[in-house]
């Protein structure tokens, strides 16, 4: 009999495992998975480390320990003007998606999702027993159209009861604009949706402005925010992430991440509070270095004569390399030493994204500099 981990194990994140596996077996460079090669600020370690001896070592409360969540209401505040009725700590933002879809939809509710979408977005809906009605984003622009995303709601008749929103975009770099916006927050008005939007890149925009969908009118009682301590400062295997908004979506998440790990990652909570008390300069210094990388490696893939799309953030560049992007994935290392994911992997519909390429640039200069002299030396 087929398990629901039989079904699980079908979705997504295969593709990761095998590139990885692929990179180890040929030396290549890794620029599939997204996770930096250095670390984030010491001052940041620094708050961990002595967190240690300092007596943060037991269960945290369930909401988060008061100096983080603090922290993140200030966060949220001094940068959007958003004051969140309540906030949560959780385990990385991938926790707060799994735990907001298991908590805010029943099962045979349908989700709207933006493909190519984050492979864990299908696995949570998967879990909860939500079927998703699919919006695609097509390359080169990714841009979103408000009467494709109405259709997806129509598609459902009448059982979307939310919106899985994700800007800055992974894998595709878009930075949604505020026209963009306006159509997401009328739909979800219009059919009572609730958006839960994963903000995990929202430091890393290097063109246009991040625009939280909570800001807009009429969102900020339907919209849960979610972000955490990975992207933006380079410790993503912290797993230290948040939620915040309405007091009523916020404890649907609360009330499932309650049985499924109840509270973790004490000492880091402390931390990442330290962290969010930086102020700008780190997160400028990340940013300008992703897009010294970036640039790097967009003229590389433009050398190779393929179309690269240069992203408004993240730490994703996407390139059309004009054939079957699987298969070039494949041949990749044994080609040029390098690794990269093919983009269709983050589609239901294989063909939208089926010669795209997508490269993580998250890597140390020296790295990126390899990669790219690599790369520029394929020709089309
Ligand atoms: C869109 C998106 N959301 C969430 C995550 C994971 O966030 P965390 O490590 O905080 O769980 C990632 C990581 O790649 C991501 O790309």
């Amino acid at each position: 009999m087929q398990t629901r981990a039989d079904r699980l194990a079908g979705l997504g994140t295969t593709i990761f495992a095998e590139m990885t596996a692929l990179a180890e077996r040929t030396g290549a460079i890794n620029l599939g998975q997204g996770f930096p090669d250095t670390d984030g600020p010491a001052a940041v370690i620094d708050a961990a480390v002595a967190a240690l001896p300092g007596g943060a070592n037991q269960y945290a409360p369930l909401p988060g320990v008061p100096d983080l969540r603090e922290a993140i209401r200030r966060h949220q505040r001094e940068r959007y003007g958003l004051e969140p009725e309540e906030v949560l700590v959780t385990f990385g933002a991938t926790e707060a998606v799994a735990a907001a879809i298991l908590g805010l939809t029943n099962p045979g509710d349908a989700v709207i999702l933006f493909e190519p979408y984050y492979d864990s977005y299908g696995a949570c809906l998967a879990l909860a027993g939500a079927s998703r009605s699919v919006v695609t984003l097509r390359p080169p622009d990714f841009a979103l159209d408000p009467d494709a995303l109405r259709a997806a709601v129509a598609r459902t008749g009448g059982r979307a009861r939310v919106l899985l929103w994700n800007s800055p975009h992974n894998p595709t770099g878009r930075v949604f604009d505020r026209a963009e916006l306006q159509a997401v927050a009328e739909v979800c008005v219009e059919h009572d949706l609730v958006c839960v939007s994963d903000e995990v890149y929202e430091h890393l925009v290097f063109a246009g402005e991040h625009i939280p969908p909570a800001t807009l009118p009429g969102m900020a009682e339907r919209t849960l925010t979610i972000s955490s301590v990975g992207k933006s400062f380079s410790f993503t295997g912290w797993k230290i992430g948040w939620c915040s908004g309405p007091a009523e979506l916020v404890r649907a998440v609360r009330t499932v991440k309650q049985f499924l790990t109840f509270a973790g990652g004490t000492p880091l909570q402390h931390a990442a509070a330290a962290a969010l008390g930086l102020g700008a300069a780190p997160l400028e210094r990340l940013r300008a270095e992703l897009r010294a990388n970036r640039d790097t490696l967009a003229a590389a893939l433009a050398a190779a004569g393929f179309d690269a799309i240069v992203p408004a953030g993240t730490y994703f560049i996407n390139a059309d390399v004009g054939a079957d992007a699987a298969r070039f994935c494949v041949e990749l290392p044994e080609r040029c030493g390098v690794v990269a994911i093919p983009t269709s992997a983050f589609y239901d519909d294989r063909e939208a994204g089926a010669s795209l390429v997508r490269f993580a640039f998250c890597k140390r200069p020296e790295v990126i500099a390899e990669a790219a002299s690599r790369l520029a030396g394929l020709r089309r």
